[in-house]
């Protein structure tokens, strides 16, 4: 039995992916730039084993056995087969092609909660699949096949998705455009709002969007691709300011698109725009001072949870507003609200105190996730990182959790 075990990273998007050329081997319509997440905080982690014993191909997610008949994982299975064998004309790996496969998958944090968990689980999936069969080059070009925005979680750091123009896809590759520090410092804060799983789910949303939507258009011809350009100049230049400007206005053309949709998509509540409001005021009162490095965004996906990028300086401050404004509770624990890296809060100045234009009500957000950016996948030699039984190929009894 050969088996590998990888973790991978969620990544949020501050360009967002939004429409489809080809939904079959999801080509989008525009460019997208986002930032990988740390993977101490957040991350999928799969095993894949192969075996000359096993008698079918089998997958475990968050486990449960799931069907492998799913098209997404067989496009993927399929491409790093095609690419394996072709390796195996040059000679360079052994006969494992017709073995079966094992797969078994974990997050790490809530799936289908609109936190990006399809892109690092098919990030995982692919890069460990590429590790057993020996696949060099590419793999963003694989993971894109799997979920859009899983190809940008292959890197670390700041990623840019290029749609590529040719109609097989291989030219829709993620690659890196700068390193995890490229903003010294910086941190991310997640504030998971208190919703089930989301209305809409992003495959469908977008295809309608792309169906019925005129701003989308507009988005797609003009303003995204200008947007883009702009991005990659204010991340080259480390312009702050303007960066957090792009950032928040991506994030509300996404959700102005998604409104314009028909029927319309609605994955913001009013605990987002809360969050939103709140940032805003903030930035008001950096801009006041002229403390335009110290100014925070926002990005939401096709969910309810707002994703802050906030200069290392000003986190305990953020922390401590976002604690006065969204507080737990009373049902939920105060010292579990904040996970990832540890953080006190500081004590807010008099201006700060007040801001927030809502009645504080306790219990509007679930937890906050503190996390910086961080690398691309990691392989993990280490046997006790194993989901899968080294003799047997089936889960571990123990592995409900990344
Ligand atoms: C809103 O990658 O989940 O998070 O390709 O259909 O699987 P599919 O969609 P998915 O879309 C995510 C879109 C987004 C924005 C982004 O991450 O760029």
């Amino acid at each position: 039995m050969k088996t590998i075990t990888c973790t991978a990273p969620v990544n949020i998007a501050v360009i967002k992916y939004w429409g489809k050329r080809d939904e079959k081997i999801i080509l989008p319509l525009n460019d997208s730039i986002s930032f990988t997440l740390n993977q101490d905080e957040m991350c999928a982690r799969t095993t894949v084993a192969v075996s000359p014993s096993f008698t079918e191909d089998r997958f475990w997610l968050n486990g449960k056995e799931e069907s492998l008949e799913n098209p997404r994982i067989q496009n993927c299975l399929k491409e790093i087969r095609r690419r394996a064998s072709k390796r195996k004309l040059e000679g360079s790996i052994e006969d494992i092609l017709n073995w079966h496969v094992h797969i078994c998958s974990v997050n790490n944090f809530p799936t289908a909660a609109g936190l990006a968990s399809s892109a690092a689980g098919y990030a995982c999936l692919v890069y460990a699949l590429g590790q057993v069969y020996g696949v060099e080059g590419d793999l963003s070009s694989i993971a894109r096949q799997g979920s859009g925005s899983a190809c940008r979680s292959i890197y670390g750091g700041l990623v840019r998705w290029y749609k590529g123009e040719l109609d097989d896809g291989t030219d829709s590759v993620a690659q890196p455009i700068a390193p995890p520090d490229h903003f010294p410092n910086l941190r991310i804060i997640i504030c998971v709002a208190n919703a089930g799983r989301k209305k809409t789910g992003s495959t469908d949303g977008m295809r309608q969007t792309v169906q019925t939507s005129r701003l989308m258009e507009y988005r797609v011809k003009e303003s995204v691709v200008t947007r883009t350009e702009a991005m990659m100049e204010a991340i080259q230049d480390k312009n702050w300011s303007t960066f957090c400007d792009l950032t928040i206005a991506d994030s509300n053309e996404m959700h102005a698109v998604c409104l314009d949709t028909f029927p319309p998509c609605v994955y913001m509540t009013d605990t987002s725009h809360a969050v939103a409001s709140l940032v805003h005021q903030y930035n008001e009162v950096k801009i006041a001072r002229g403390d335009l490095n110290h100014k925070v965004c926002y990005t939401f996906d096709a969910g309810p949870n707002a994703c802050l990028f906030v200069p290392g300086a000003v986190v305990k401050e953020v922390l401590a507003l976002l604690l006065r404004t969204f507080p737990p509770g009373p049902s939920q624990s105060p010292t579990e609200y904040v996970k990832g890296i540890p953080a006190q809060s500081a004590t807010l100045s008099k201006e700060l105190m007040s801001l927030g234009d809502e009645d504080f009500e306790g219990g509007r957000l679930k937890y906050l996730i503190h996390t910086r950016v961080g690398d691309g996948p990691r392989l993990m030699l280490d046997a006790e990182s194993s989901l899968l039984d080294h003799t047997t190929g089936v889960p571990k009894p123990t592995n409900g959790t990344a």
